[in-house]
């Protein structure tokens, strides 16, 4: 199998990297790419003659589409670039997948949803994006079901990793430097581990390797199994960051109104998902936040406490 990644530096994409090795010839992509990182090759997928000559000439039996813009307030003001990215390039890669017979992964988010439930969402709720980037990733998963490719789009949500820029490693910098912090009360999703989304994507080509042909295309929902606010996330980070070591002392955690930081983009109050469908359809059970939380801090002790200092 013949595999393209698209993102591989990304926090997502390099979690992948390594594990699709094992599946096929891997051909692993992103814009901005190291001098250094001899096994990835550089493309800004925006540039639509140059993807286009990419996959005429690597014919990819599978895409892997972690690419995106993710800056959620800078989309506010960057619609066109976002958009592209976000909307242009999916549509891009599903009309060739359609004409290729070749199979899409993607990835999409709980900020496609309004955040007026109080319940999880289902894959098939009414969506209300309430920000630039979450119509994005929107359009981006209607474009891709409309050109008719066999399409697998994952949709999930408040995702960190060891590595890269996220709200974890935001946090412990901030550990370093203050005694208190105001982190948000009033928005509600599942942090989930870049590393359990990449095998959660591992796990479902295997099956659909075993369906053997069967059309399992659909939107499925994945997070990892604790709902949280902003705030509560906070203390689990800098208590179980402290257990290990990783910070010397808890800065106190004052939860405050998301009203309190006026952001660009607003964000959903209430997204966390429901994740039947995955396990119902591949078997796929949510993994637990704690471990995955560990794990993470594991890693950041590991390979990155440098960049807390
Ligand atoms: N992060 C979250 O909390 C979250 C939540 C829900 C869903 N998701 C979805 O999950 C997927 C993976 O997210 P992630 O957190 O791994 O994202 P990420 O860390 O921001 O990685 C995205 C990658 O795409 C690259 N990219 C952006 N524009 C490009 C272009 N024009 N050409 C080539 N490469 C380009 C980025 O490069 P640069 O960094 O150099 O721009 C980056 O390496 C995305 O679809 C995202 O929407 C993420």
């Amino acid at each position: 199998m013949r595999i393209l990644l698209t993102g591989c530096l990304g926090q997502l994409g390099q979690e992948l990297r390594q594990r699709l090795l094992a599946h096929g010839r891997l051909y692993a992509t992103d814009h901005n790419t190291p001098a250094d990182e001899h096994q990835v090759f550089s493309l800004d997928l925006t540039d639509r003659g140059a993807l286009l000559r990419i996959l005429d000439k690597l014919q990819p039996d599978l895409i892997i589409n972690t690419a995106a813009w993710t800056a959620v307030d800078a989309a506010e003001t960057e619609q066109g670039p976002a958009n592209a990215i976000n909307v242009v390039v999916p549509q891009i890669l599903a009309e060739w997948a359609a004409a290729n017979q070749a199979l899409l992964f993607h990835y999409s988010t709980d900020y496609v949803f309004d955040g007026t439930n109080t319940l999880p969402w289902y894959e098939d709720d009414s969506v209300g994006p309430v920000s630039v980037y979450g119509q994005s990733k929107l359009d981006g998963e209607n474009a891709i079901i409309n050109s008719g490719c066999k399409h697998i789009i994952i949709r999930t949500s408040w995702v960190y990793s060891s590595h890269s820029k996220n709200f974890v490693r935001t946090m412990l910098q901030l550990a370093v430097s203050r005694d208190q912090l105001q982190v948000v009360d009033d928005q509600r999703g599942c942090p989930t581990l870049a590393e359990n989304v990449a095998l959660v994507t591992i796990e479902i080509l295997k099956r659909l390797q075993l369906a053997e042909g069967k059309d399992l295309s659909g939107v499925y929902h994945y997070t990892d199994d604790q709902p949280l606010a902003w705030c509560e996330f906070a203390e689990r980070i800098f208590s179980r960051a402290h257990e290990i070591g990783l910070i010397e002392s808890i800065p106190e955690v004052i939860a405050v109104d998301s009203s309190v930081f006026q952001t660009p983009a607003k964000r959903p109050l209430y997204s966390v998902l429901n994740c039947e469908k995955i396990e119902r359809v591949f078997g796929i059970q949510q993994k637990s936040f704690s471990s995955a939380l560990d794990d993470c801090l594991a890693g950041i002790q590991r390979n990155h406490s440098e960049d807390l200092s």
